[in-house]
Order: structure tokens, then C-alpha cells, then sequence
């Protein structure tokens, strides 16, 4: 049985019996004057169905049992049919912000939110919510619910059916409380997807023994000086990066070149900057002056593909769809503003049309080098996926070529903007992310048909993650920037 789309209207009557059109029962498989559970994410209450005759599906209940069920509005939204008679109402999809009224009402993170209410319109009730909205004890939480006039609509409802982590404050996040919080969902059997932020270091040894970690520079993590000194002299230039870096901050590109000595370049003051020093130990003395090299990793550099003069590099968004497969929704390439040692638009780069560069470094392979590339990051997807031990939905690859159109990845972000899809000729694709993504949310909360719909448990605990895939999915109408 598949998912059976529904409008839900409330009556003024009270008691226990809801009624359903005939149309509505012969689709759910249910018989006239049955008793039935009904489901809103973590609400249930047992109600006798009648039919009715009106054309579709329809079901009237009675306002008592909308209040109990705490439905936020009546309108379209899609019913699952579980064992034991259970008819689930929903989905209920939460997207976690940040702390704070203000942005529980979807301040921040509002774009996307709006975003995945308009992909899963009349098929879901979507909602915002902060860590102080959730009620335990009553199982409830206030929503913000976004208003296509404008505005927010705050109500109480259920505990969602899934949760989208889109908290974006690094450092709350990886507070203990934060992890409480988060592990007291999955507790009540709610999978929560985006789990956290990503260490460089984490990722890159997840990767070791995988045959992915080919694709890694030479990375060590919490690095010796004596290390980076052998790095630095083992390659043309080599990265010290923060583990839980974002964003370009705190990154040096460090080269030695014999008789001359090292040279550092690094962002300061809004500026880039190059020094050299004729000595090791005293360049490792002003790096280890400003930055705790513990909790850095010093990479190979990859001397990457270049226009006029200025490195690229290219952002794969890669989302979970409702067959629990990556897809690639998106490819950003991103050219280093002069002087920089990263290519981030903060940092002077610039989003730039990623085949007439390829076709520019690389003539006629650049189809065949581009094809390679797109099946090297579902590979990294999977592997990733495969070591993280939470749940993924969505991962933006830092990815780069070099001249002979070799794949590196340099970061996995676990939750990654969306501002590739600004560009005007990334409008499209970046819908088809969205409803990737409000599919993939059908998937995880069990709200799906065909296999599987029938005997899914309610709230069941995060299933084995099923992330083989032989041949690139990339969107056929997602272009490339
Ligand atoms: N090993 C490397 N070789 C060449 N360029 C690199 C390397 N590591 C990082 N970069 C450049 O720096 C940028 C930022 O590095 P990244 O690892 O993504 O850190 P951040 O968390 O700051 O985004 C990359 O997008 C790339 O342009
Ligand atoms: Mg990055």
C-alpha cells in the first residue's frame, strides 16, 4: 500500500468517531465502523471510523480528538497505514535551530526551512524548533510554522516523526548537553539526521582502510613539529588546518624551497598575507604562537587546477534521497581570490561555470574527467557514511583536481550551506535538493510505500544504513553551475 495523500477537516462534534470517505477506507484497506489508532508523531489515540460519502480522500474528525492528537492545522497532509490498525497523520518534521525564541521562530536557518515546507507541501506538517521548545514530561514541543503569507505560526504539537539538524553554533553543539538533548530523540525513537558538525581529523581516519582514503591528501592529525617539518620538505607546499575549522579560519599553506627557506601564507586582519623565514623552529614559533597545533591537521598540498593564475576548487552538495541513495544536487566550482590560500567567497573567491573551466584545463576529457569525479563522490559518500556512527542526509564535499584531472577531497561537511544554490542558474537544482531531501525525511520517519510500509514499526530505531549504489545518481535536471 502506498502513501495516501488526505484532507483532514475538523468537525464540532465530540466523542471518538472520525469519518472517513469511502474512497479514503477502500485505499487504507479498512472496514466501515472499525476501531483504528491514530497517529501524530508521538501522539496516539484509538477512534471508531465511519464512512461518508464524498468524492477523494477525506476524513472529518471531531475537533476533541485534533486537540488531543495536538494537529497543528487541518488541510492536505499524507496517512500511512501501519500494522494493528494504526493510521499515522503526518509526516511531523522538525527542523532543530538554535537556542532562543527568536530563532526557534526561524530566524535563522528560515530560507531553509521555508524551503522544505514548500517541497513537502500539502504532504507533511514541517516546523522549526530550539533545544527550550520540547516539553519531556508532556512529550510536546512548540513548533514555528512558517506561513506562506509571511510570518510564523507557534503551536504545540507532537514530538516529531524526524528531525533535520540544522543547529549551527559549533561550539553549543558539541556541549554535553546539546548531546543529551539530541540522544533523548533518538531515545523516543526519533532518527535525527545532520547529527553534527564534522573534525577533519575524524573524517580523515574514518577514511583509513577504506579505499577512498586514496583520495585524502597525506593528511596528520595533531602533528609534531618534527612532522610537519618532514611534510613540508616531503612535498612542494603542505595545509595546517584547524580540525574544527570552517570557513578558511586559522588555515596556513606553508612551502620550503631549498637555499631560499619557508614560506607562509595565511589570512590576517581581513588580508592575505606571505612571509619568509630563512628558520624552521622560527616560523613554527609564530604558528604555535597563534594556533594550538594539537588541534590542527598538516596536509599534502594538492597543487590544484587553475584560472588565470588562481587556484579552483569545487563544492559537490550531496543529498539522501527517498530511496536512501546520495545524490549529487549540486557541483559549485569556486576560484581563489589573489593571494588566497583558500577559495572561499569570504576570502575574496568567486563561484565561477564549472564545465567552461574543465573544457578550458582540460579540452575534450573534460566530460570524461567531470564523470570521474561525480563517481569518486558517491564513492567518498558512502565511505564516510559507512564509519560516521550517526545518521547523514545531506554532506558538502570540498573537492579538487589537479592538472591530471586526479580527485582530492580536502573536507566532508556534515551540514553544509546552501549558497550555491543563490546563483541564478542553480535555482532548479537547488528545488530538486529540497525535495530530495523532504524524501529522504519520508524515508527516515517510515512515512513511504510500496515494501516495507506495511510492517514498519512506528518509531522504529535507526535501521542499517543501505548506502550501495553502483552508478552515478546526478540530477538530471540539477545543472552545474
Ligand atoms: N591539502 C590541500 N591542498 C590544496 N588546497 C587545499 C588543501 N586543503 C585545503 N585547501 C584549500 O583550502 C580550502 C579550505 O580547506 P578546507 O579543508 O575545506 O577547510 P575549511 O574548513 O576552512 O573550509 C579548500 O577548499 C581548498 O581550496
Ligand atoms: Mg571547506
Amino acid at each position: 500500500m502506498g502513501l495516501i495523500s488526505c484532507i483532514i477537516k475538523a468537525n464540532d462534534r465530540t466523542g471518538k468517531t472520525v469519518f472517513a470517505s469511502r474512497d479514503l477506507l477502500r485505499s487504507l484497506r479498512i472496514e466501515d465502523a472499525r476501531s483504528i489508532r491514530l497517529t501524530l508523531g508521538s501522539k496516539s489515540t484509538d477512534v471508531i471510523v465511519k464512512s461518508f460519502s464524498t468524492k477523494g480522500h477525506s476524513l472529518r474528525i471531531p475537533t476533541s480528538v485534533a486537540r488531543f492528537l495536538k494537529l497543528p492545522f487541518t488541510g492536505k497532509c499524507l496517512l500511512s497505514r501501519q500494522e494493528n490498525n494504526e493510521i499515522r497523520v503526518g509526516p511531523l518534521i522538525g527542523m532543530l535551530t538554535a537556542s532562543g525564541s527568536k530563532d526557534s521562530s526561524g530566524r535563522r536557518g528560515s530560507e531553509g526551512i521555508k524551503q522544505l515546507m514548500r517541497a513537502g507541501k500539502d504532504r507533511s506538517f514541517v516546523f522549526a524548533f530550539a533545544k527550550n521548545d520540547v516539553d519531556w514530561g508532556n512529550e510536546t514541543v512548540i513548533g514555528s510554522f512558517p506561513q506562506p503569507s509571511g510570518g510564523w505560526l507557534r503551536r504545540k504539537v507532537p514530538l516529531p516523526d524526524v528531525v533535520y539538524n540544522r543547529f549551527l553554533n559549533r561550539n553549543e553543539e558539541r556541549s554535553s548537553s546539546m548531546d543529551r538533548f539530541k540522544r533523548r530523540l533518538l531515545g523516543k525513537g526519533i532518527p535525527v539526521f545532520n547529527w553534527s558538525f564534522f573534525d577533519k581529523g575524524d573524517v580523515y581516519k574514518w577514511l583509513e582502510g577504506e579505499s577512498a582514503y586514496k583520495y585524502i591528501p597525506e593528511s596528520i592529525v595533531s602533528p609534531s613539529t618534527k612532522q610537519i617539518k618532514q611534510l613540508v620538505e616531503k612535498y612542494p607546499f603542505i595545509y595546517l588546518k584547524p580540525t574544527h575549522g570552517s570557513a578558511g579560519r586559522g588555515i596556513y599553506r606553508l612551502a620550503y624551497v631549498p637555499k631560499h627557506g619557508y614560506y607562509i601564507r595565511y589570512r590576517h586582519g581581513g588580508k592575505n598575507v606571505q612571509i619568509r623565514y630563512s628558520r624552521f623552529d622560527v616560523m613554527m614559533n609564530m604558528i604555535e604562537k597563534r594556533s594550538n597545533m594539537s588541534r590542527y591537521v598538516a596536509q599534502q598540498g594538492v597543487r590544484l587546477i587553475e584560472l588565470d593564475g588562481c587556484s579552483v576548487d569545487f563544492r559537490f552538495h550531496m543529498i539522501k534521497n527517498g530511496n536512501n541513495e546520495w545524490v549529487i544536487s549540486g557541483i559549485g566550482a569556486k576560484k581563489a581570490g589573489r593571494g588566497s590560500v583558500t577559495t572561499h567567497v569570504r576570502n575574496g573567491g568567486k563561484l565561477i561555470m564549472p564545465m567552461r573551466l574543465l573544457s578550458g584545463v582540460f579540452g575534450s576529457r573534460a566530460g570524461k574527467v567531470l564523470d570521474n569525479a561525480k563517481k569518486t563522490v558517491i564513492e567518498l559518500a558512502e565511505a564516510v557514511e559507512r564509519k560516521c556512527p550517526e545518521t547523514l542526509g545531506e554532506l558538502g564535499l570540498d573537492i579538487g583536481l589537479d592538472r591530471r584531472g586526479n580527485v582530492w577531497m580536502f573536507e566532508a561537511n556534515a551540514k553544509p550551506g546552501h549558497t550555491i544554490f543563490k546563483h541564478p542558474s542553480m535555482k532548479s537544482a537547488g528545488r530538486n535538493s529540497w525535495a530530495h531531501l523532504f524524501e529522504h525525511c519520508l524515508y527516515l520517519s517510515k512515512f513511504r510505500g510500496g515494501r516495507g510500509n506495511e510492517t514498519g514499526n512506528r518509531h522504529p530505531r535507526m535501521e542499517s544504513k543501505n548506502t550501495t549504489s553502483d552508478k552515478i545518481r546526478f540530477e538530471r535536471n540539477g545543472k552545474i553551475l
